[in-house]
């Protein structure tokens, strides 16, 4: 039995009486706000600009923060009353139960109750994904069981989790001429501002204490944790109860749901120290993270810097070094990756410890200077809940005179989920935040990402967001364009031709269905193969004017053969490319004539298939593998590239 748990119960106990004396007042309070709300929180409508934030007195530990627009302050109800309701979890909280019909649900609030959160459905991408299958066929057992469901609820084993100390020092990761590193005294203050949603308690203690153990106390201003209206009864009085009794840290709860830009804002906003410093709530510091940061920071304060992200293992909990050098990068479609040995112009021999520019960074661990971040636009109110808001903060810090940059003498580990533990009732939100980083920043080559994410495409075509307010931002601050962030910032990102009838997804008439390309390989390529034709742009090719053609969102793979099995490898970086990687669209026929060969692109059947192909890759969805034929004028090497998205559309 822990602690806390025991600290709970009696605490309930004691504050059953006066809850129920509260229970009218709680449903009057109820009633009046589903009364009066507003109805209409469609997500159509103009975004309203931030507002302003009034912090409630006589809050010892606690800081809670109301929204002023909150239906509480609108009735002129008492406060305190709501602070302690919001503490023992019976909260106002927006209606997520239906995820499949958002728009009409929008406006509805439900009264939770004590212990009517337990919500331990199956997250659908569990059910979806084939780790999922993989952890259903290794767990076995009533504890397993358990296991599972710990999987399920946080998208990683928290059991695992529970059993590690919230103490536990990593493995010394960092490059030896990264341990003798003398560091000024009078490096600026940091602010460590840590948000979380229903994170579960040992991973956000394990980040909080990971701080505390490892950041100098000089240096440390304060952790700032930042409740983005969790809903499990652990991150309420007995999270603030705990936290009472660290040093420096302090617990700030939002009664509106923010979401990941808009909390780390609020968490800025109450910040003192000087270097912002913005961490997920499932990290792992090691020992010296913190000043090679500040140091950055402070020689130049628009520069933002990321240490190296080392991951924690999802189910296991074990701890995987990063290999430098890694930079943050995102493809075509707007996701997010760590490269690892990217192709750096500079090879010297002190790299090993000198940081390196990147194109973007990461959300998880981020430090900035706290004027910098103000002056830059914060985190960008209009961007929803979660999802690709890093890479607008990336574009927009480069582009309006900052810079950022890996540094690896600091090293933090972070926890990769296997899936989101929690639903979004709007199931486009991650369309809709790209559509507005596209509309935002990408000048013309925002058609570049609409060919390949046709979905936002055609939201963006029924709706189309208010971005006046940054776009104002971006003249005033006299931010460059996307050609420039393009050319200076990530040169080494290809830029699609996408001509007409060259481009697209490359369907093949015998079997009516799409060449398709290996996921989840990184830059590695692999095996080309047919699968059904998604229609959503993530099958989009471009064959180039040098005869290449490129299949992958990042434009970095190219169609290859390996013997007569047809690959994707990296493409060759000296121009023009061998006659390996060409090949030839001939109109008339729809033949793909490879180059170096003069054989032609056929979909050979799953049976048809020599011994040595890869039986793995995709194998739910595929349906034959390409492979080099004498040429002929069978259907199965008949070929055309359509297009989803007219190129004047987009
Ligand atoms: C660590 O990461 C490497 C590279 O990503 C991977 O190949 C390896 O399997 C990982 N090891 C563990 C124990 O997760
Ligand atoms: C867009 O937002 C700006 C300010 O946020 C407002 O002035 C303008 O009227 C809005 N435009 C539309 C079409 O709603």
């Amino acid at each position: 039995m822990r602690l806390w748990a025991r600290a709970t119960a009696v605490r309930r106990r004691v504050l059953c009486l006066w809850l129920l004396l509260l229970g009218f007042a709680l449903v009057t309070l109820a009633l009046s706000d589903l009364l009066n709300r507003d109805r209409d929180h469609s997500r159509q409508k103009p975004v309203p600009p931030l507002r302003p934030l009034q912090r409630i007195p006589n809050a010892p530990d606690l800081e809670v923060i109301v929204d002023s627009r909150d239906p509480a302050l609108e009735l002129g109800v008492d406060l305190a009353p709501l602070k302690s309701l919001q503490e023992d979890q019976l909260l106002f909280v927006p209606s997520t139960q239906d995820s499949k019909n958002p728009p009409q649900k929008k406006g509805s609030y439900k009264v939770l109750l004590p212990g009517a959160n337990k919500d331990t459905r199956p997250p659908a991408h569990l059910t979806h994904g084939e780790m999922g299958k993989a952890v259903r066929i290794h767990l076995e057992g009533m504890e397993r069981d358990m296991e599972l469901s710990a999987v399920q609820k946080y998208g990683f084993n928290e059991m695992v989790s529970e059993r590690i100390s919230l103490h536990r020092r990593l493995p010394e990761a960092r490059h030896p001429e990264c341990l003798g590193g003398q560091y000024s005294e009078s490096l600026p203050s940091a602010s460590v501002v840590i948000c979380f949603h229903d994170e579960a308690w040992s991973t956000l203690l394990r980040t909080v204490h990971s701080v505390l153990d490892t950041a100098p106390k000089p240096h440390l201003q304060e952790v700032l944790l930042v409740d983005d209206l969790s809903q499990h009864g652990h991150l309420k009085s007995v999270l603030s109860e705990y936290v009472s009794h660290l040093d420096a840290v302090r617990l700030i709860r939002s009664t509106k749901r923010l979401g990941v830009g808009g909390c780390r804002t609020l968490g800025a906003a109450r910040a003192a120290g000087e270097v912002l410093v913005f961490m997920d709530s499932h990290c792992e510091c090691q020992k010296g993270w913190l000043e090679p940061l500040l140091e950055r920071v402070a020689q130049d304060r628009t520069r933002v810097v990321s240490p190296i992200i080392d991951v924690i293992d999802w189910q296991t909990f074990q701890f995987n070094a990063t290999q430098w050098p890694v930079r943050g990068v995102f493809d075509w479609r707007l996701n997010f990756y760590w490269e690892s040995n990217p192709q750096l112009q500079d090879k010297e021999s002190d790299s090993a410890v000198r940081p390196v520019q990147s194109p973007a960074l990461g959300g998880g661990v981020l430090a900035i200077d706290r004027h910098f971040f103000q002056s830059v636009g914060a985190y960008d109110p209009g961007m929803l809940l979660w999802g690709v808001e890093q890479i607008e903060l990336s574009i927009r810090v480069w582009s309006c005179g900052g810079s950022m940059e890996v540094v690896p003498c600091s090293r933090v580990a972070h926890l990769d989920h296997h899936h989101l533990p929690y639903h979004f009732s709007d199931q486009e939100l991650l369309q809709r935040n790209k559509i507005w980083i596209a509309d935002t920043w990408m000048d013309a080559y925002r058609k570049i990402f609409y060919r390949r994410d046709t979905l936002a495409h055609f939201i963006r075509q029924s709706e189309s967001p208010n971005n006046t307010e940054r776009l104002q931002l971006k003249k005033s601050l006299g931010c460059r364009n996307f050609h420039w962030y393009l050319s200076t910032v990530y040169p080494q990102l290809y830029i699609p031709q996408d001509r007409p009838a060259l481009s697209g997804e490359l369907y093949n008439v015998g079997t009516g269905s799409c060449a398709d390309y290996p996921r989840g390989q990184g830059l590695r390529g692999g095996a080309m193969n047919v699968a059904p034709c998604s229609g959503t742009g993530s099958q989009h090719c471009d064959l180039n004017s040098e005869f290449e053609v490129r299949c992958d969102p990042m434009g970095a793979l190219c169609l290859d053969a390996k013997g007569e099995m047809v690959v994707l490898s990296p493409c060759p970086i000296h121009r023009p490319p061998t006659s390996r990687f060409q090949w030839k669209f001939i109109k008339l026929s729809g033949q793909l004539v490879h180059q170096q060969s003069q054989l032609c692109l056929e979909v050979v059947k799953e049976g048809g298939l020599p011994q040595s192909s890869p039986k793995k890759v995709n194998t739910h969805a595929r349906t034959g593998g390409l492979f080099l034929r004498p040429c002929t004028h069978h259907p199965r090497q008949q070929w055309h590239f359509e297009q989803l998205v007219s190129p004047k559309d987009a």
